[in-house]
């Protein structure tokens, strides 16, 4: 059994975390993941206030466990949806894509559990300043939204910015990514592209199929020259948006043309839709639902971290000594 203060702090059984993906994970998904014990977290994305309520209505009858909700700081929503996760006692909400200082006092004066997704050390010591319980780690592998710093790096200097629990996400799809993300010294990890490919995630079968057929160098990075750039799977929508930012074409018609594609993804729209995903996606070789996901993630784990200690050399003598 793999259990960390993440568990403690959640009131979970498992410390896996399934990253808020706009449009992506929607109540099925969610409440599968929290009923299996990890913590399933809605993607409100830029959805209006009232499709979120919905939504948040939908986990609560499908679970009782908890569950997250998540925003990115660019949606036009973000004082509505705080104000409905508030009045819906949601237990834990994350943020991703800025910088949710200023609504962090008033989530955790509703009881909200608030884990901000970081890019950079910086910002990490600024939100565990601000109050934040914990934080998201997420390295610039994963897929969607992302900053430029490697998870490898990132985790652990983040770990040593703050005191309090980080979860590492970011190309971690398996097992062997929760051993390496203890050893990081995170006390989890959070995963997306893993869990788009699970039964209950309700995006169209291209997408997910996309994912499994991918290898470890089927994402691309767009969106530079916004300064917000997007990790997903290479396609005609991918090669189109580069040749424009190439062109030169300025932010707005570059905005204009992203907006609403990763919807057309989820309708498995394979030419013009923008599946996001992460360099994990190599990993990625099945559709399975996510309460297999999760035991198959922790046995794995738990397989790695038993079988470590082999080679630390005269591990024995020195435990038997200490007990002595
Ligand atoms: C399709 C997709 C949509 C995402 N949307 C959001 C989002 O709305 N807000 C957010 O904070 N992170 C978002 N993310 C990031 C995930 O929550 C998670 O941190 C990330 O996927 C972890 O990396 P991985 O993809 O390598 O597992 C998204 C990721 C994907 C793949």
């Amino acid at each position: 059994m793999i259990k960390t203060p993440l568990c403690d702090l959640l009131g979970i059984e498992h410390p896996i975390l399934q990253g808020g993906m706009a449009w992506v994970s929607t109540p099925r998904l969610v409440a599968a993941v929290s009923e299996a014990g990890a913590l399933g977290i809605l993607g409100a994305g830029n959805a209006p206030p009232n499709l979120v309520l919905e939504y948040i209505r939908q986990v609560k009858q499908l679970t009782s466990k908890p569950y997250g909700v998540n925003f990115p700081m660019f949606s036009p929503y973000v004082q509505d949806i705080v104000d409905i996760c508030a009045r819906e006692r949601v237990p834990v909400v994350t943020t991703g894509a800025g910088n949710p200082s200023a609504y962090i006092p008033v989530m955790k004066a509703a009881g909200i559990i608030v884990m901000p997704v970081v890019a950079s050390a910086a910002l990490a010591k600024r939100l565990a300043r601000a109050g934040a319980d914990g934080l998201i780690a997420e390295g610039g592998e994963s897929g969607g939204h992302i900053g430029d710093v490697s998870t490898m790096a990132l985790v652990p200097q983040v770990v040593d910015a703050v005191q309090i629990p980080v979860v590492a996400a970011g190309g971690l799809a398996d097992g062997r990514g929760l051993a390496a993300a203890l050893a990081l010294g995170a006390v989890g990890i959070q995963m997306g592209t893993r869990f788009i490919c699970t039964t209950e995630c309700e995006v169209h079968f291209n997408y997910k199929d996309m994912i499994v057929k991918a290898g470890d160098r089927a994402t691309i990075t767009t969106g530079h020259s916004l300064g917000h750039p997007v990790r997903a799977l290479r396609n005609p929508m991918t090669r189109k948006f580069e040749e424009m930012e190439k062109t030169g074409l300025s932010e707005a018609q570059l905005i204009e043309f992203g907006t609403g594609k990763l919807r057309l993804a989820v309708e498995g729209n394979v030419t013009e839709g923008s599946f996001m995903a992460g360099q994990s996606c190599g990993l990625i070789n099945d559709i399975l639902p996510a309460a297999e996901l999760i035991q198959r993630i922790l046995s794995q784990a738990e397989e790695m971290l038993v079988r470590l200690p082999q080679y630390v050399r005269g591990s024995e003598q020195a435990s038997q000594s200490r007990n002595s």
